[in-house]
C-alpha cells in the first residue's frame, strides 16, 4: 500500500510512501513504538463494533453536501516554495480588536499554509522563542552539552530527548516563577549520536535521556514570552530518569506479579519510560502516561510461557529494537519476567516538592497509556479520562472513591494525593444510531462505561483484581455490558481531555491503517479509506489515514455516571475529500488537518490540537478549533513544526497569552543521521535538538 500525497513536495529524505504509516518516517516508527504499526494488532477480539446494521445512509443529502463542500476551493497561493492549494480561502477582514488581540483564544489570524519548511512557523503577528533544548542544563553543575562527549551521568542532569507533554504550574513559593514539567518520551538513537559511539554506549546514554524534567521558568520582557531560570537559581528543577525511585500505589501494589529480584516488596520501581502525554490535576500534580514500554524489553532466553497471553496482548516479545537487556538484566524478559508489569502505568509527580517520590497508580490500569486528564464530577469525585494508543484499543475512565478536597491546606493536599489510589476503572462501549456514510455527518450515538474493577473487587469474571489492573487489556476484552456488548475497538486513542469550559470531553483518534480491512467500519470509526488529490486526480488509500476527534458528553453533565453521548466532532483529512467533516463548519474555510494527537483548551473552551504524522504530505502543526457557537469546527492552523518533527504539548497558559509547544524528533527522517541531518532546527547547531518553544503575540 502506498500513499499519494495531496501536496507533492518531496522531502529531502524519503518520508512518505512506506507500507503501514502513510507519513511518519520508518525511523520514527522504530524508535517511538517499536514498529507497532507493522505488527499484528494485539487486540484479537472481534467484539465491540458499533452496530452499523442500523446505519441509514442518507444518500441524497450526502450528494448535496458534497457539492457544497467543493464549491469555492482550489485557489493557489505561494508557500513553502511550491504551488499548492490554499489552506483556506481568504478570511473576511478581521475586526481590529481580534486582529490585534494578544489572547490566543480571541486573536484573528490567517492560517499557516501547509508547508515542509525546516522552521517553526507561527501565524503572522505572532513570534516564538525556544525555552529549553535537548541537553540544556536542568540541574546546577550539569556539564555543558557536547554531542561528542555525551554520557549517562550528563544526561541525568540535562534536559532529556524528545520532549512531549508540557505542563506549566504555579511555583509553590515564588510568584514571579512557574514550573515547566515536560515528558521525554523516547530517543531517536539514529540521529542523536555521532558515528563515534558504539551500540552499548548509545543504549546507556539513551536510557537516561528518557523520563521527565521540571524546570523553573519566568516571564520575559514581552507579554506572553517566557525564559528558563538558570539552574543555580532554580530550587525546584528536577530530572526524573531511569534511576528515580517510584512508589507503586493501589490494589496491585505489593502483589506477586509486581515483585522482582531487586524489589521483593513489589512496591518500588526504578524509572518511568516512554512518557507520552499527560495532564495537570486540580490539586497541582502532573500525570504522565507510560506508553510504548514494551519496546524496551527483550531476551535471548525463553520468556515464561505462563505470561504468553499477557506479553502478546502488550506487544512484549523476545526481540525488540532497543535491546536494553544487554545493558540491564531487568529488561531481559527471561531473567526478570515481572519487570514489564511495572511499566505501562499512569505516573503522578508533585513538582511543588522536588524531594517527593513520584508514584505509579495501578488503580488506573495498565496499558499503552497516552495520558490522563481529570475533571471533577458534579458531586466532587475526580474523574480521569484515558486512551490506550494502539490500533483497535479502547477508551478508559477512572472515578475516584473519595471526593476532591477543596482548599490549599496540608490536609486537603494529603487527601488529594491519595485520590487516584481507590475508585473504579471503566472501559468504553460506543453505539451508533445511524449516519450519513458518504459524508460522515451525523456520526453520533450513545456510550456506556463498563466497569472493570474497583479498589476492592474485580468485575471481570475469572480474573483476580490485581490481574485486571495488570492485564487491563485482557480484562477489557472480556468485559461486557448487561446486554452482552463489549468495548469498542477504536482507531488509536491518544489524548482524551475534558474541556473545562463546557464539560465535554475530546478524544484524539489519530489513525488506523487497517480500518476498513481488518477492522470493519462502523459509526464511531466510519472511515475505511481516505481520498487525496494529486494533479487533480483523486487517489483513494485504504485505512483511516487522517484520524478523528471524538466529542463525549456525560449524561446530565455528570462524569461519575456510566453513560454518555458521543459525536465525531472532526473527521480529519483534506477538506476537499468527501469523507471529511469539521463539526458542520463550511469545509472551504478550514485548514487541512491530519492525525490529531494531543489536545488542549484555552480559557474560552477552544480546542487546540497538535498532529503527529500528517498524511497529507506537509509538516505537522497545531490548530485552533472553536467548539461552540457559529465558529464550531472552524479549524485553523496556528503553527507548523520543522521537518521530520511532530507537534506535542500543546499548552495555552491560563491568561491565553502564550502557547507552549514541544517540538519532538525534528529531523527524524529515513536515512538521516547525526552527520546527515534531516533538520537543523532550532538552528543553534548543525544538528537538530528537540526543544520546547513558546509562541506569543509579537510586540
Ligand atoms: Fe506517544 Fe500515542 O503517541
Ligand atoms: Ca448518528
Ligand atoms: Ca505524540
Ligand atoms: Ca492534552
Amino acid at each position: 500500500m502506498t500513499t499519494t500525497p495531496l501536496h507533492r513536495t518531496p522531502l529531502p529524505i524519503t518520508a512518505v510512501g512506506y507500507e503501514q504509516r502513510a507519513s511518519r518516517s520508518a525511523m520514527t516508527c522504530r524508535n517511538r513504538c517499536g514498529d507497532a504499526c507493522f505488527k499484528p494488532e494485539p487486540n484479537r477480539t472481534d467484539h465491540g463494533h458499533v452496530r452499523d446494521e442500523i446505519a441509514k445512509v442518507v444518500q441524497r443529502r450526502a450528494l448535496l453536501k458534497g457539492a457544497a463542500a467543493t464549491a469555492g476551493v482550489g485557489a493557489l497561493v505561494l508557500g513553502g516554495g511550491s504551488l499548492r492549494p490554499a489552506a483556506a480561502a481568504p478570511l473576511p477582514a478581521a475586526p481590529d480588536a481580534a486582529a490585534l488581540s494578544k489572547d490566543m483564544s480571541k486573536a484573528a489570524f490567517r492560517p499557516v499554509p501547509p508547508n515542509t519548511r525546516d522552521a517553526l512557523v507561527v501565524a503572522q503577528g505572532f513570534t516564538q522563542d525556544v525555552v529549553i533544548r535537548w541537553g540544556d542544563a536542568v540541574l546546577p553543575g550539569a556539564p555543558r552539552f557536547d554531542p561528542q562527549a555525551m554520557s549517562a551521568e550528563a544526561a541525568r542532569q540535562q534536559f532529556g530527548y524528545n520532549c512531549d507533554y508540557v505542563g506549566v504550574l504555579p511555583h509553590p513559593t515564588k510568584r514571579a516563577k512557574s514550573l515547566l514539567v515536560v515528558n521525554h518520551e523516547y530517543t531517536s538513537d539514529d540521529i542523536m549520536f555521532p558515528a563515534s559511539y558504539d551500540d552499548e554506549a548509545k543504549k546507556e546514554i539513551s536510557m537516561y535521556n528518557h523520563g521527565m524534567s521540571v524546570v523553573e521558568i519566568k516571564r520575559g520582557r514581552v507579554e506572553g514570552s517566557w525564559l528558563r531560570v538558570q539552574p543555580r537559581f532554580a530550587s525546584h528543577n528536577r530530572r526524573i530518569h531511569l534511576d528515580t525511585e517510584f512508589e507503586v500505589t493501589g490494589p496491585a501494589a505489593g502483589t506477586d506479579r509486581l515483585k522482582t529480584s531487586a524489589d521483593a516488596s513489589g512496591r518500588t520501581v526504578l524509572g518511568t519510560l516512554n512518557n507520552c502525554a499527560g495532564g495537570t490535576t486540580p490539586w497541582g500534580t502532573v500525570l504522565s502516561g507510560e506508553e510504548n514500554f514494551n519496546q524496551y524489553f527483550g531476551t535471548e532466553g525463553t520468556p515464561n510461557p505462563e505470561y504468553a497471553a499477557s506479553y502478546a496482548r502488550y506487544g512484549l516479545a523476545a526481540s525488540t529494537s532497543r535491546g536494553w537487556y544487554t545493558v540491564q538484566d531487568r529488561f531481559d524478559l527471561a531473567k526478570e519476567p515481572n519487570e514489564p508489569f511495572r511499566f505501562g502505568w499512569i505516573v503522578e509527580v508533585d513538582p511543588s516538592d522536588p524531594q517527593s517520590t513520584p508514584r505509579k497508580h495501578t488503580m488506573l490500569g495498565r496499558f499503552k497509556h497516552e495520558g490522563a486528564n481529570i475533571i471533577v464530577s458534579k458531586d466532587g469525585h475526580a474523574v480521569a479520562y484515558m486512551g490506550d494508543d494502539e490500533r483497535g484499543d479502547y477508551l478508559y475512565k477512572f472515578v475516584s472513591k473519595k471526593k476532591v478536597a477543596t482548599g490549599t491546606g496540608a490536609n486537603a493536599r494529603r487527601r488529594n494525593l491519595s485520590l487516584l489510589t481507590e475508585g473504579t476503572l471503566y472501559v468504553a462501549r460506543l453505539e451508533g444510531n445511524g449516519y450519513d456514510a458518504t459524508t460522515n455527518a451525523d456520526c453520533d450515538g450513545t456510550g456506556t462505561w463498563i466497569p472493570l474493577a474497583s479498589d476492592t473487587e474485580s468485575f471481570v469474571e475469572g480474573m483476580e483484581l490485581a490481574d485486571v489492573l495488570i492485564d487491563t487489556r485482557l480484562a477489557a476484552d472480556r468485559a461486557t455490558t448487561a446486554d452482552g456488548g463489549g468495548p469498542t475497538r477504536m482507531d488509536r486513542p491518544e489524548d482524551v481531555e475534558p474541556n473545562l469550559v463546557t464539560g465535554r470531553v475530546y478524544a484524539a483518534l489519530t489513525n488506523n491503517s487497517r480500518r476498513g480491512t481488518q477492522f470493519p467500519v462502523d459509526e464511531a470509526n466510519p472511515v475505511g479509506s481516505s481520498t487525496t488529490k494529486d494533479s487533480g486526480e483523486p487517489t483513494v488509500t485504504p485505512g483511516n489515514n487522517n484520524g478523528y476527534v471524538l466529542e463525549m458528553i456525560a449524561t446530565r453533565g455528570d462524569h461519575a455516571l456510566d453513560t454518555f453521548r458521543w459525536k465525531l466532532f472532526l473527521v480529519c483529512g483534506d477538506p476537499e475529500a468527501q469523507e471529511t467533516y469539521f463539526g458542520g463548519f463550511d469545509k472551504s474555510q478550514v485548514s487541512p488537518i491530519s492525525c490529531p494527537d494531543n489536545v488542549a483548551f484555552d480559557s474560552v473552551g477552544n480546542l487546540w490540537v497538535s498532529t503527529d504524522g500528517n498524511a497529507l504530505g506537509s509538516n505537522d502543526g497545531i490548530f485552533r478549533v472553536p467548539t461552540q457557537g457559529p465558529e464550531r469546527g472552524h479549524v485553523q492552523q496556528f503553527l507548523s513544526v520543522p521537518r521530520g518533527a511532530e507537534a506535542c504539548g500543546p499548552l495555552i497558559t491560563a491568561d491565553d497569552k502564550s502557547l507552549f509547544v514541544a517540538v519532538q524528533h525534528p529531523g527524524e527522517l529515513d536515512d538521516a543521521s547525526f552527520e546527515n541531518p534531516g533538520s537543523t532546527w532550532p538552528h543553534t547547531d548543525d544538528y537538530p535538538r528537540p526543544s520546547v518553544a513558546v509562541a506569543y503575540r509579537r510586540a
